[in-house]
């Protein structure tokens, strides 16, 4: 049996398909030293001598904390304050103006963050509202941020990063206004917490009932899931999204030969997609 560091073909193909089967995505076969720099630390800690140890007893057990504590770790969740700038210049310049126009007898919007991870995502949405629509404090605003990952779920609801994770994306000034230093971390204030309403969704499983979205950031996750899964999720997201509403993927990730319901829309270097009229 091939062994490579310390995770055997066979195991790394287990541990796959587990990721697989519960998130759908797809870990190449190249990617073992993933596992090994992963599982590693969860062998340890749980008292295994070696990872093929971890995997037999994830084998032999039916599905418990464990098994999610192995997934979680393979599933990256990289992420940071205004990542990529321009998803948020089009929503502030143009997506949020057009919005706001059409809802103005209603006054409510509905934003869906549906891969969130540690939250700074939707925390980036939460400030760009509250810096540049002031008038929507007095509209009822929904903003649902959501991840399968109850580890990365913690984290976004808790809303403390360290010095790093803050110089990645956040300008200096939204810092000052918007977090308070704690030991050596910063936390964002409590009123940008409640701002945010955080679900665990695992996006190829059945979803809650959620209010149709004016704009839902679908951002650097599809990248992760092969095409049918990628074709399964546009399909339902197309009925989520309201039909004059906007959806927003990461930069690598496209709608194009996938589901032929939207449009691309392009605003200066921003690009999101829409409802073909
Ligand atoms: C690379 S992060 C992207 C975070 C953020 N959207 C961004 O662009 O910065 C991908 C996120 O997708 C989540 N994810 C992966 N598979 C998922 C699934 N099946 N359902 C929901 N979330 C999933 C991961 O837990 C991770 O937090």
């Amino acid at each position: 049996m091939k062994q490579t560091m310390g995770v055997s073909t066979t195991d790394f193909d287990f541990i796959r398909d587990l990721v697989y089967r519960h998130s759908a995505v797809v870990l190449s076969a190249d990617k073992t030293y993933l596992a090994e720099l992963y599982l590693q630390p969860i062998t340890t800690s749980l008292g295994f001598t070696k990872i093929a140890d971890l995997v037999n007893y994830l084998r032999n057990q039916t599905f418990n904390h464990i098994h999610t504590q192995v997934i979680e770790a393979l599933v990256t969740n990289e992420t940071s304050f205004f990542r990529d700038i321009y998803p948020f210049e089009t929503l502030q310049k143009f997506v949020l103006p057009e919005l706001i126009k059409k809802r103005a007898i209603a006054r409510s919007l509905n934003i869906w963050c549906a891969a969130c991870s540690h939250g700074q995502e939707p925390y980036s949405i939460a400030m760009l509202m509250r810096e540049h629509f002031p008038l929507l404090a007095n509209w009822s605003v929904k903003l649902i941020a959501s991840d399968f990952s109850q580890k990365a779920l913690t984290k976004a609801r808790q809303g403390r990063y360290n010095q790093l994770e803050i110089q990645r994306g956040l300008p200096k000034n939204l810092c000052d206004r918007y977090f308070h230093k704690v030991d050596n971390e910063w936390q964002i204030l409590d009123n940008f917490i409640k701002m945010v309403e955080f679900q665990q969704i695992n996006l190829v499983k059945t979803w809650p009932s959620l209010p149709k979205s004016d704009v839902i950031f679908l951002r650097n996750v599809l990248i992760y899931f092969d095409i049918p899964t990628k074709k399964a999720l546009l399909n339902k997201i197309k009925q989520q999204l309201s039909s004059d509403g906007y959806l927003f993927l990461g930069n690598a990730e496209t709608t194009i030969n996938l589901d032929a319901s939207f449009e691309r829309v392009q605003f200066n270097k921003g690009i999101c997609y829409r409802l073909q009229q």
